[in-house]
């Protein structure tokens, strides 16, 4: 009798832990579903606005952003969520869930553009000279928007979500720094997502493998000995080496990349002599290269031509692959597993017809260092409406349409938790498979 009642307690007591082991994952599978919802509540939807308008009248530079980033963890202490920062400056680490592996990381930049907005609103930029203008306000206000929904179902992640705000995107290597300084540490996957105008509203916009560009910037000193325009031979003529350089560099694209492949090699820019009787010491080109694979030879090849060229014509020449503190960005490229989650996740979020292929294009995206670093996946968020008449980003007639804002939270919100959803159950997997073993 004893026996039996100890057997019925133990089994009762199993069954307890199978079901509340067991709930998570379920409840994992409704969280998702209810993400657009609950960010288009005006609760959490008038809230994102509210935020995105702030940080739209106060945009800042990059490695500049002190009023973002104190306005994003003012947010988060009002979330609870705890932060690691300064991480690269401005930037902010949030933590969501367990505190314990996996962790996954979710991506927004947080820096503006020197442009003056032309855009004749209420919430116009009140900083002379500079603008959101490339919807970085908005990407903020939805990592908020994820971070808010996420808190509220803490207790039902299955790992920990890495909130991280970036600095400097434009052109500076924001993502760069925050990786050198240890960003994504224990991180195994992070999702990125961009505005677009060109995109349809409440549609996302991918591809797997490359989608954007890798793309980086050149300047050399080509240095000979100047002197009397007519009297060459007591000369080393820099203007001659340049003009070389300028031709061969042309073949890189013609003859050595894959003509499938994209790159683009330009040489924008030639400085040198300011005179007609006189050859100068030294002549400064400079220009811009694009790639989507082979970027770092593509650069090696570069800076090889350039001082081989020089040398051919008795010149010698030094090659900056970072002038005025540019980073060249490598290529941003999808990893193919996340991209598959990616369109599972959003078609079961916004419908069978919401995810479209993307194309590439040349433009660059420093995400592309964590993606580089990590399995990473970067996406388009579409916020275009029947007019279309949004400008291009960089301009300073761009707006962004608010609507998107939910859009943007809710796949957040609803990759990372299918995500470390997806890895549980791959790890009971595994584990059962082990037992199995055993
Ligand atoms: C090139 O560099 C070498 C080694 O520093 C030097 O001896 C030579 O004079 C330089 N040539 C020119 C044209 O500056
Ligand atoms: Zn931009
Ligand atoms: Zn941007």
């Amino acid at each position: 009798m004893a026996l039996l009642f100890f057997t019925l307690t133990f089994q009762l007591l199993l069954l307890i832990l199978r079901v509340s082991s067991e709930s998570p994952l379920t409840t994992g599978g409704d969280v998702k579903n209810n993400f657009l919802e609950s960010a288009k509540n005006p609760e959490v939807f008038d809230w994102m606005v509210r935020i995105r308008r702030k940080l739209h009248e106060n945009p800042e530079l990059g490695f500049e952003e002190f009023e973002t980033s104190k306005l994003i963890r003012s947010e988060l202490d009002l979330l609870g969520v705890k932060y690691r920062y300064p991480v690269a400056i401005t930037g902010v680490i949030g933590y969501i869930g367990t505190g314990e592996p996996p962790f996954v990381a979710l991506r927004a930049d947080m820096d503006a553009l020197l442009i003056q907005e032309a855009v004749e609103w209420e919430h116009k930029s009140k900083i002379p000279g500079k603008m959101h203008a490339c919807g970085h306000d908005g990407h903020v206000t939805m990592l908020l928007g994820a971070a808010k929904m996420l808190q509220e179902h803490r207790h039902e992640l299955q790992g920990t979500v890495v909130l991280i705000f970036q600095p400097a995107e434009e052109g500076l290597g924001g993502a760069k720094k925050m990786v050198e300084e240890g960003a994504l540490k224990n991180v195994e996957a992070i999702f990125g997502i961009h505005l677009s105008n060109r995109i349809p509203f409440g549609k996302a916009a991918t591809r797997a493998g490359p989608i954007l560009a890798g793309a980086g910037s050149f300047e050399a000193v080509i240095t000979g000995k100047g002197g009397h325009a007519a009297i060459p031979q007591h000369t080393i003529d820099p203007v001659i080496a340049a003009s070389s350089i300028v031709l061969s560099l042309q073949q890189l694209v013609s003859r050595e990349a894959d003509p499938l492949d994209s790159n683009v090699v330009t040489v924008s820019m030639v400085q040198g002599g300011n005179a007609l009787n006189v050859i100068p010491d030294s002549v400064t080109i400079g220009g811009t290269l694009r790639a989507f694979t082979g970027f770092t030879q593509l650069q090696q090849r570069i800076k090889e031509v350039i001082t081989k060229q020089a040398t051919v014509h008795r010149c010698n020449a030094s090659v900056n692959l970072t002038p005025q503190g540019i980073e060249p960005y490598p290529p941003t490229v999808n990893n193919v597993d996340l991209y598959k989650q990616f369109k599972s996740v959003v078609r079961d979020l916004l419908g069978q017809e919401a995810v479209e292929e993307a194309a590439q294009v040349m433009g660059s995206e420093d995400f592309s260092f964590f993606a580089e670093a990590i399995p990473g996946h970067f996406t388009l968020l579409g916020m275009q409406d029947e007019t279309k008449s949004y400008a291009m980003p960089h301009s300073p007639h761009f707006r962004i349409n608010e609507d998107a804002l939910p859009y943007g939270a809710a796949i957040h919100a609803s990759m990372a938790v299918q995500y470390l959803k997806e890895k549980a159950l791959k790890g009971s997997a595994s584990a059962t498979s082990f037992h199995d073993e055993l």
